[in-house]
C-alpha cells in the first residue's frame, strides 16, 4: 500500500501564505467543488496546497476519524478556544501574485457549497522568523526525519497522510518588545540573533523550547511545524500549523504548554500571545483523496 503525501506540506521556499477555513457538510456537489478545487492547484508550478478535513467532514468522505479539536483551559488562564471548522485549505509559494489567482480560483470553485470562516493571509518576515524576531524551525525535523515525523507510516491504511494542528494567535508585540533581548531569550529559550538554544544550567523549565519539548517513555514527541507570521499594524501574530503521524503528540506538548501536565509550570510565551482558532486536521494521501472524492 502507497500513499504519496500532499505535495504543500513539504514544499519548502515559500514567500506568502493563505490559510482558508470552511464550514461545509458532505455531499456529492462539495465532492465534486473539491475535485474542482484541486485541479487548480496543478496547474501552478509557484503555489503548492493542502487540503484537510476537519473530523464531521472526513467521516462523511469516508476518510477516515480523528478528534475534533476540544477547547484548553490552563491553570495559568491562557486558553485555545476551539473552533473547529470542516475544511482547511493551506495555500503558500513564492509569489504573491499566483497565490492570489489560485486561492480565488479555489474559492470560486467552492463557495457555493461552503461558508468561508476564516482567512489569514501571511508572509515570510525577515528569513523565517516569528514577529517576535526569532527564528521560527530551527529545531524543526529535516530530511528523511521530516517525513516519519509528519506522515502515517506505511502497513497503516491511512499510510501518507498526515494529522494537522492549526491555532491562530495574536502577538502582544508593544510587551514583548519592551522586554531586553536577554529576558525575551529566557522566554523563548533561545538566542534571538541566531537561534542557538541556552544551555541546560541557564534556560528556564518554562522557557517555551522547554515546554514544547516533551518526551514520553524517553522517545520525544515531535512535530513538524510549518507555521507562517500574518497580519498588519493592529493584529499581528503567527498562524501556527504544524503536522505529525498521530495526534497525540499536539494534545501532549499542548498541555505542556498550557500547565496541565502537573508540574505547575506554563509556557511564558503564552503571556505575550493568545489563541484566537484552535482545530484539527487530517491530510489524506493524494491516493486516499481521490478515493474520497470519487
Ligand atoms: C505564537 C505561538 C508560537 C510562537 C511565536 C512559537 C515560536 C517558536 C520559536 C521561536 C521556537 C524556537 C526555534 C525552533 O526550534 O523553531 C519554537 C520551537 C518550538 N515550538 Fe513554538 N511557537 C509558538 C507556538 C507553538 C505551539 C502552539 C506549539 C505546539 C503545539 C509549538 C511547538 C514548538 C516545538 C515542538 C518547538 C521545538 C522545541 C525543541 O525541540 O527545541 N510552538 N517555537
Amino acid at each position: 500500500m502507497t500513499g504519496t503525501p500532499q505535495n504543500g506540506i513539504f514544499a519548502q521556499a515559500n514567500q506568502f501564505y493563505l490559510a482558508l477555513e470552511y464550514r461545509c457538510a458532505a455531499s456529492p456537489e462539495l465532492k465534486t467543488a473539491i475535485k474542482a478545487a484541486r485541479a487548480v492547484t496543478a496547474t501552478s508550478l509557484d503555489t503548492h496546497t493542502v487540503f484537510a478535513f476537519g473530523n464531521t467532514l472526513l467521516r462523511g468522505f469516508s476518510g477516515g476519524k480523528l478528534n475534533d479539536f476540544t477547547s484548553i483551559s490552563g491553570a495559568s488562564g491562557h486558553t485555545v478556544p476551539a473552533t473547529q471548522r470542516d475544511l482547511l485549505v493551506w495555500v503558500h509559494g513564492t509569489r504573491a501574485d499566483t497565490n492570489f489567482d489560485i486561492a480565488r480560483e479555489i474559492h470560486n470553485a467552492l463557495h457555493a457549497q461552503c461558508e468561508l470562516k476564516l482567512e489569514v493571509p501571511g508572509f515570510n518576515y525577515r528569513e523565517n522568523r516569528d514577529l517576535t524576531g526569532f527564528i521560527d524551525g530551527s529545531a524543526n525535523p529535516a530530511n528523511d526525519e521530516m517525513y516519519d515525523v509528519a506522515l502515517i507510516a506505511e502497513g497503516a491504511e491511512a499510510v501518507g497522510g498526515s494529522y494537522v494542528f492549526s491555532a491562530q494567535f495574536v502577538h502582544d508585540l508593544a510587551a514583548f518588545n519592551k522586554l531586553s533581548v536577554h529576558s525575551q531569550e529566557a522566554i523563548i529559550g533561545r538566542t534571538k540573533p541566531d537561534s542557538v538554544e541556552l544551555d541546560s544550567s541557564v534556560k528556564p523549565m518554562d522557557a517555551h523550547v522547554s515546554r514544547a519539548e516533551v518526551s514520553e517513555n524517553g522517545v520525544e514527541l515531535k512535530i513538524y511545524r510549518r507555521s507562517f507570521p500574518y497580519g498588519g499594524v493592529q493584529q499581528h501574530g503567527l498562524y501556527f500549523l504544524a503536522f505529525a503521524s498521530d495526534q497525540h503528540r499536539f494534545d501532549a506538548i499542548l498541555k505542556n504548554m498550557y500547565g496541565l501536565s502537573g508540574d505547575g509550570l506554563h509556557d511564558r510565551l503564552l503571556n505575550f500571545t493568545r489563541a484566537v482558532t484552535g482545530s484539527y486536521w487530517f491530510a489524506p494521501s493524494e491516493e486516499k483523496l481521490d478515493s474520497m472524492l470519487a
